[in-house]
């Protein structure tokens, strides 16, 4: 069964101490309202926008949940770097000084918007990446670790998006003075380097012409000839690790690396995946800025880091077509990956799939302030699982009035029954109020 705000279990580590009904997904918020969240109460403010049926799900913890795909494969990737230490029981309730100040995101970074993040007040956020913990645990002098965790974001709602998923955040440092010597007692990566090629997998091909450039620089701190050894074994750590992740894959596996940007790494990259005809970002990761490590009393060290996103490769592993399906409590899901041992990957048997029930909604918007994550957030709030995935159909302008109008197709479907055009209707029409209350805008 898929746990649901109607379940009062799935509350169980959350209690909302307001007049609001917990279906309100913007409790208008008085002095001094309160949640108290696994036994810890926090001040609400006209920041909070997190809900009731994001925090029910805070306790579920799945990849410290034996047998589901995201434990299997969080362990595997340990099992990949097998001298560093694991962290896997953060808080996700972080402050927003940890989440981005911390890590140097600028105040205007879209990431610390409303719309995208959850906050339950000012200064107290859900994480939106392991990185949060990076700064504090460098601090704590560790060189090398792993970091996994669930991480939250406002997001649009389709097969592949969930405002909950994992990530693995990992990291290795070096001394700048030695940084040689250290690299070259890893053996797996000095036969790669001569070898050329990662014996792991033989039908893989690794696409990158990546280059240092002005557009994705060094750090002026770091010497260049220290930098290239960072770099270079950052990318066979990541190589390899995919490589040995997929080697039993059916596909022949391609990745390629490009240049990107993050306010906590430079020079930085993302790693992609080929699947299903698209590239799939699995991966970001970069040379750690050397002011974390310096504000860590780590100044004397230059390294790397990176940030896995754990559904996206589980669900290419496993063939898990649905991002829903990691949150389902159904036995038929669950019991597909008990039998896991070390290399042989059980792909999941789908279980037949339920019919659709698709409606459309259309309205009229009154001002500009209409963002598409709010309006997920609704559906979610008020569907929670059923709902599959909202598309925009339509948008136009009144050629007259200069009023823009929206139609969104939303497709309701469980995973593992069939819904009833009733319960169905029950829903969409919550959501329609909700969308007319809480988005200024105007149903057609
Ligand atoms: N935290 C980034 C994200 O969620 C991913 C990431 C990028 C992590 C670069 C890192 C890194 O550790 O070095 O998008």
């Amino acid at each position: 069964m898929f746990s649901s705000l109607q379940n009062s279990k799935s509350l169980n580590s959350f209690q909302v101490l307001s007049t609001e009904t917990p279906s309100n997904p913007y409790p208008h918020v008085t002095h001094n309202e309160t949640f108290t969240i696994e036994g810890i109460s926090y001040k609400l403010d006209d920041q909070t926008n997190v809900s009731p049926s994001i925090l029910s799900k805070l306790s579920r913890k799945l990849h410290l949940q034996p047998h589901h795909p995201l434990y299997i494969l969080r362990t595997q990737i340990e099992q990949h770097f097998p001298h560093f230490s694991y962290f896997n029981t953060f808080n996700p309730i972080v402050t927003v000084q940890k989440n981005f100040d911390d890590l140097g995101f600028p105040k205007d970074h879209p990431g610390r918007s409303k719309t995208d993040s959850y906050y339950i007040n000012k200064q107290i956020m859900l994480r939106t990446h392991t990185s949060a913990h990076q700064l504090e645990v460098f601090s704590k002098m560790n060189t090398k670790f792993l970091i996994s965790g669930d991480v939250y974001r406002r997001d649009e709602i389709d097969s592949s998006h969930y405002p909950i998923f994992h990530q693995m955040e990992g990291a290795q440092i070096f001394n700048i003075q030695n940084i040689e010597q250290e690299i070259s007692k890893d053996k797996k990566y000095l036969i790669s380097l001569n070898s050329r090629k990662i014996p792991l997998r033989d039908n893989s091909e690794v696409n990158d012409d990546t280059i240092i450039s002005t557009n994705n620089p060094i750090q002026s701190c770091h010497p260049i000839e220290q930098v290239n050894f960072a770099i270079k074994h950052l990318k066979f750590s990541l190589n390899s690790l995919i490589k040995k992740l997929f080697i039993n894959h059916d596909e022949n596996l391609k990745i390629r690396w490009i240049d990107a940007y993050f306010p906590f790494t430079c020079p930085s990259w993302e790693m992609e995946i080929f699947f299903k005809g698209k590239w799939l970002e699995i991966c970001g990761c970069g040379i750690v800025d050397q002011n974390i490590l310096n504000k860590a009393g780590q100044s004397d060290k230059i390294g790397w880091a990176f940030g896995l996103g754990l559904e996206r490769i589980a669900m290419v592993l496993f063939d898990i077509p649905d991002i829903r399906l990691f949150w389902s409590q159904d036995e038929r899901f669950l019991d597909q990956f008990t039998d896991f041992n070390d290399n042989k990957i059980i792909k999941f048997l789908p279980f037949s799939k339920f019919p659709p029930c698709i409606k459309d909604i259309s309205f009229w918007l009154n001002d500009q302030n209409f963002h598409e994550n709010n309006f997920c957030e609704i559906i979610r709030n008020n569907a929670e699982d059923l709902v599959e995935d909202v598309k925009l159909i339509d948008d136009f302008v009144h050629p007259k009035t200069k009023k823009r109008s929206l139609c969104y197709r939303i497709n309701y479907r469980s995973m593992d029954r069939t819904v009833t055009n009733d319960e169905i209707n029950k829903i969409q029409e919550r959501v329609r109020e909700d969308i007319e209350e809480k988005l200024n805008v105007t149903l057609r």
